[in-house]
This record gives C-alpha cells, structure tokens and sequence, in this order.
C-alpha cells in the first residue's frame, strides 16, 4: 500500500468535521471516534471502499462490518424486517453500544456482510461521528480502527500508532468513554443471541428481550470445527507481542505464582488496587476492581503499554465477576490470552 499522509483532524476545530465528511462523499475512508472504539468508516454501500477498509487493516474478508446509521429510522434502508425487538433494543439503547444484527437488504454488499445473508448495524453515541454521518448522507461500514489483531484503538494516537500512512485521515474527538467494543446481538435467531459481550450488559438485553441465549465464542475458545455466530469472535484478538496468561486468583498468590515463573521479563497487567502486591514488578494498571468502566476504558491503552518487544510474558490480572460490564471485559481479556486461564 503506497506511504501517504494521514490528516490528523480534531472534532473541535471549525471545518474538519466536513472535511472528514467530504472524503467520505468522494469515496474515501477515514477514522473516526466513537463512544466504544475508534472506527475506520467509509460508504458501507460502495464495495470499492469496504475493500480499502479491509485493505488498511489487513482484516481477512470473512469477517464482516458493523452498518452505521444516524437513527433508527435509517434501519429499512439497510434490513430487510424492522421486528418489535429491534424497536424495542433501539428505543431503550440508540444512540449507544448496541450493534443489532438482522436480515441484510440486497443494497448491502456482501463485501460488508462477508456473504451473510444478516447485516449488522448500530447508531453510535457520539456527536462528531453523527455528524460527520448526517454530512456523509450515506450508511457508514465501520470497523475498529486497528491493525487487524491489535487492541481496538480508544484514542485518535492510538489509530496513528497502528495506521498512519494507511489513510487519509483520523478525527480526533477525545478518549472513547465506554473503551470496549459494542455488544453484539442477533434478532435473527430464537431466542435472541448474545454474540459479544460489550458496553449494552446482558441483563439489560434481557430486561428488553427476555430470553437471550449466549453465542459459546463469547466463554471459550472455539474448536476448528466450530462456527461462532459473529465471525470475528474466532479471531485472536487484542494481543501484545509476547503471550498473556490471564491468572485467577488474590493478587499476593498471583504475584507470588509470577516470581515463581523465574522469567527474564514477566510483566503484569493488574487493577489499581494491586500495585503493593506486584511491587518490583514491571507492572501497568488498567482501572479499579469494584469500577468496571474503569477498567473497559483502561484495557485496550494498558494491552497497548505491554506490546513491547522486551517483555516476555504477561500475566494479567481479570475480573472474575461475570455480570454488566464485567463479562465484556473479561471476555477481551480471553481473547487477549487465546483462552489460557491459571488458578491460583
Ligand atoms: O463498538 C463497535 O462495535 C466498533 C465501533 C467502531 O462501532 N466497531 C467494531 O467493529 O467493533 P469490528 O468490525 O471490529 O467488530 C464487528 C464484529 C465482528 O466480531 C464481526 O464478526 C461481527 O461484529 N459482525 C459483523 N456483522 C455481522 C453479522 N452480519 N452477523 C454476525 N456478526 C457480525
Ligand atoms: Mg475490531
């Protein structure tokens, strides 16, 4: 892919919100922030441009994009049936970490879908991307704005550390406030599936929905054989360079089990609380135990902070609370780890 320069826009200056979207119109791709992650949007009905989002990620093509739209009016443009329940989720959720997966309509390419016959769409909560949207008049394909493999960008330096020169441009519009993926949901399954946990808790889809089953990609590790309902969820995903291991346990059984590893460079992802326990350590804090947000919106940046080539293994400190934003966090945390659970 040829080296050019990445515009670095701020949503707060006069104009570069248009300019964003006037590349968009002219068929161009840029990122722009959202309140889970940084996404890498361009016109989701023009095949062309969902290639170069593929293309400058580096994302294998069968794992399809989230559809943006400005609201819930804008879903008969891109499904094919509006049932109650995507009503329902849109009313109580939207604008906001919901992505609602329903029958595609045919204007939709099936570059977008990675064939599937479902689209995925979701009306983000933040005003320069709804902005930017509303400028664009067309629906946004809009995955995470990361290298394909690496944590989800939470910052727009987070987008230039993974893809400067890959695109036109990023909108700086602050730290994501949610920091972890949207949750996503299929309606076109009986029950309602959960296919990954994120900023919208499964207890608050049940109050909506009801029953809600659970897609087994979001606990454990899929075998060779098997086909999660989102197939992104197959992916290893969100890792530092050297291997985590997430160790379950109190944090001074934890750091006594580190030492015990006699390792060159361990390194430790842990809660604010921990830093007495890991002291001497080489250690990076993502947020507090009892405060989830805290932790989803420190994950991605901390994961970040330990991608670094001398570190040798990190081991990694999760909540084993598996209700809210808990079981979100957690859930990246797996992936970050490919599944390798330690108890002590
Ligand atoms: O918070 C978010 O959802 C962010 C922001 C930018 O909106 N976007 C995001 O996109 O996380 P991405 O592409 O990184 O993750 C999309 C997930 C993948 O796991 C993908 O497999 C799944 O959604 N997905 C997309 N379309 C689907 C479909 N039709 N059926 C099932 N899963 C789908
Ligand atoms: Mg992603």
């Amino acid at each position: 892919m040829p080296k050019r320069v990445t515009a670095f826009l701020s949503a707060s200056r006069p104009g570069d919100i248009e300019k964003a979207a006037g590349i968009l119109r002219d068929g161009g791709i840029a990122a722009l922030p959202t309140e889970t992650v940084y996404g890498l949007a361009g016109n989701a009905l023009d095949p062309a441009v969902v290639g170069a989002i593929y293309a400058a990620k580096g994302r294998p093509s069968d794992n399809p994009l989230i559809v943006h739209v400005a609201s819930a009016e804008d879903l008969p443009a891109v499904v094919r049936e509006v049932p109650d329940a995507a009503m329902a989720l849109a009313a109580a959720f939207w604008p906001g970490p919901l992505t609602i997966v329903l029958p595609r309509r045919d204007v939709v390419p099936d570059r977008v879908t990675a064939g599937l016959d479902t689209v995925a769409v979701r009306v983000p909560a933040h005003e320069a991307f709804l902005a930017v949207l509303r400028a664009a008049g067309v629906p946004l394909a809009a995955p995470s704005a990361n290298r394909a493999g690496s944590p989800s960008p939470t910052t727009a330096q987070h987008v230039m550390d993974d893809l400067d020169g890959r695109i036109p441009a990023v909108l700086d519009g602050g730290p994501a406030t949610v920091g972890v993926e949207s949750t996503v949901v299929d309606l076109t399954t009986t029950p309602p599936r959960l296919l990954r946990p994120g900023g919208v808790s499964l207890e608050q889809l049940r109050e909506v929905l009801g029953e809600v089953d659970v897609d087994p990609a979001v606990v454990g590790e899929m075998r060779d054989d098997e086909v999660p309902g989102a197939p992104g969820m197959k992916y290893r995903h969100y890792a530092p360079a050297a291997p985590v291991v997430v160790v379950d346990g109190e944090a001074p059984a934890v750091a006594a089990y580190v030492r015990e590893q006699g390792l060159a460079h361990p390194a430790v992802l842990c809660f604010d609380e921990d830093t007495e326990a890991f002291a001497g350590l080489d250690v990076v804090t993502y947020g507090s135990q009892d405060d989830p947000q805290s932790l989803a919106r420190g994950l991605f940046d901390a994961l970040r902070a330990l991608d670094r080539p001398d570190v040798t293994r990190i081991f990694a400190r999760c909540p084993d609370a598996d209700d809210g934003l808990y079981r979100a966090v957690r859930n990246r945390l797996l992936k970050a780890a490919a599944f390798r659970v330690e108890s002590v």
